[in-house]
């Protein structure tokens, strides 16, 4: 079969960048987090490993889901990194890597993506892209972070059709993959530095300016139980604080959002 795929490794492995990058590229995986999961076990891999795959058969998303990646129109990318954070800070990566993905995104198209606590990509309300960090430490730290952006899709499954979208659908413009994921490395770089130098206010604050989260009143689902309250700001650790309806604050550690 002709591999029609617009990834273009070369113009990757060219990329400048203070991190030791090591490029791997996959027609078809079953999931690039699972790809570097693997290694982990056998042959563990620096910080800095970055895999791209061009389908997915069994990409994983947040809480158990299914990520839809449907072959040559999607970004599919995990990168590991071994951060030296203590432990509440582990956290701030996922925040961390939104915050990329939504800079490299809007660095592409015309219209604004914005984030929903904690790290999805909303693009005139669907969701464009999603972020699953996976902690694998053993002796030595190591977080998986996979990236999953909806670019070329022309069209979803029925059961996702009404809460996803690509970026293609909404601008009307096909983007090169190459480009964009040039975009979301050089941005992992900046904000993983932002982290690693201690400046997890700018960072939030930043993630901050990325989200019209504040302010709305929203239900947030953690296991079987919703809580509802006024979304009002991140904390220092990048928890969601709420004011709970007697006024109360809460801070949130994980959930889903949604708006009312
Ligand atoms: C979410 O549920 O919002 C997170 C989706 C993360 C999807 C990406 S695609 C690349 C990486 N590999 C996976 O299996 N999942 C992540």
């Amino acid at each position: 079969m002709p591999n029609s795929s617009d990834i273009d490794l070369s113009i990757l492995q060219n990329l400048a960048s203070e991190t030791k990058r090591q490029w791997l590229y996959l027609h078809e995986t079953d999931s690039t987090n699972a790809e570097i999961g693997r290694r982990l076990q056998d042959h563990p891999p620096e910080e800095g490993l970055v895999v791209i795959a061009d389908a997915q058969t069994g990409g994983r998303g947040r809480l158990g889901r299914v990520w839809h990646s449907e072959p040559e129109n999607g970004i599919y990318l995990s990168t590991l990194i071994r951060p030296d954070l203590s432990p509440e800070k582990l956290p701030l990566i996922t925040l961390m890597a939104g915050l990329a993905t939504v800079l490299a995104v809007n660095s592409t198209i015309p219209s604004p993506a914005r984030l929903k606590w904690p790290n999805d990509l909303l693009l005139n309300g669907k969701k464009i892209a999603g972020v699953l960090c996976e902690n694998h430490s053993t002796k030595t730290p190591a977080v998986i972070i996979g990236i999953g952006i909806n670019v070329n899709h022309s069209q979803f499954p029925p059961e996702i059709k009404d809460i996803a979208t690509s970026l293609k659908l909404e601008t009307g413009l096909k983007i090169n993959r190459t480009s964009l994921i040039k975009n979301l490395v050089t941005q992992l770089d900046l904000q993983y530095n932002e982290l690693k130098n201690n400046e997890v206010k700018i960072l939030l604050e930043n993630w901050c300016k990325n989200t019209d989260l504040f302010g709305n009143t929203i239900t947030i689902k953690k296991g079987n139980r919703k809580i509802a309250g006024k979304a009002l700001r991140l904390d220092k650790l990048g928890r969601l604080v709420l004011a709970g309806h007697s006024g109360k604050e809460l801070a949130l550690d994980s959930g889903e959002v949604s708006l009312e």
